[in-house]
């Protein structure tokens, strides 16, 4: 029987833990605090945005939220994020993406203070990350680590593959995957859009990351029978429900469940962990609790 992963169960226990850190961060007279910054009318990035505030709430952490008009001169996102990284009671700031065209990315993630940097994002988190001494590490490639420690899926030794090269979850996921230590020592291979042959690579995986944001990119063909697939996609695709949208995985979950032994389903799979992660990360940030 091919086991379906419930994302939310697993989120479920690691908020469980972050109640309890939050406690005693509290009779330590410190309460975490996270700025979220939206510059975007994005549907998606606000409803993202906003569940990372409710997030917040539910835990006791105390979560601000910035807007800036997405037509607004880059500057005022840089002043807002200056300000928030000398302000001492902030402990972490997250700045959604994507970014209107005319605010360079690069330069926005390289401002935030690399020790406020939640996402893990800033350059010089990054370059820790592939150090192997990550200060945070990506919330989407740690919530996929935590799936497959929950399910007691072992990646020592196993031939991962991931698709998608994203800089938020592609390469730090396929990094994680090839680092020395828990929920690392896989052989890990990267696949992207100019992969040749990608079916020859997936089919080769025991833990298949698809990662693409490619609806239903990944169908039960190019699954290996027994494998471990984590979808990371979720692409709202227009359908006749009430939203006027649904969400749609980079995979075929219905071929796929023929092959996988375990799988996430779209929603209810990575989505949770993601802001987990990021909750745990603005734990962290407050510099008392350990990793
Ligand atoms: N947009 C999509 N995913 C993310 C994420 O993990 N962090 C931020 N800041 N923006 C995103």
């Amino acid at each position: 029987m091919t086991r379906i992963i419930d994302g939310n169960e697993i989120a479920d226990g690691i908020r469980a833990e972050l109640r309890a850190s939050v406690e005693t961060l509290r009779d330590a007279g410190v309460q975490p605090r996270l700025a979220t910054v939206l510059m975007s009318d994005d549907g998606a990035s606000e409803t993202y945005v906003s569940m990372k505030q409710a997030a917040c709430d539910e835990l006791g952490i105390d979560g601000r939220h910035h807007e800036i008009d997405p037509d607004a001169p880059a500057d005022e996102l840089f002043e807002r994020i200056d300000a928030l990284n000398a302000d001492p009671a902030v402990h972490g700031i997250l700045v959604q993406l994507p970014l209107p065209d005319h605010v360079e990315k690069r330069r926005v993630l390289g401002r935030i203070d690399p020790t406020k940097d939640v996402d893990g994002f800033h350059p010089e988190n990054v370059g820790r990350l592939v150090a192997g001494d990550a200060r945070f590490k990506p919330c989407t490639p740690h919530g996929v680590q935590r799936i497959l420690a929950a399910e007691g899926i072992e990646t020592e030794g196993k031939d991962a593959v991931v698709v998608g090269r994203s800089d938020i979850v592609g390469k730090p996921m396929a990094n994680l995957l090839v680092q020395y230590g828990d929920g690392g020592n896989a052989t890990t291979t990267v696949c992207h859009s100019r992969t040749d042959d990608l079916k020859a690579k997936t089919r080769r995986a025991d833990i298949l990351v698809a990662a693409a944001g490619v609806p239903e990119m990944i169908d039960g063909d190019m699954i290996r029978e027994g494998a471990t697939v984590i979808d990371v996609g979720i692409t709202r695709v227009d359908a006749d429900t009430e939203k006027g949208y649904e969400l749609v995985g980079d995979v075929d979950f219905e071929s796929a469940k023929e092959k996988a032994d375990a799988i996430t389903p779209v929603p209810g799979g990575v989505g949770p962990l993601t802001i987990a992660m990021l909750m745990y990360n603005s734990v962290k940030a407050t510099g008392i609790q350990s990793d």
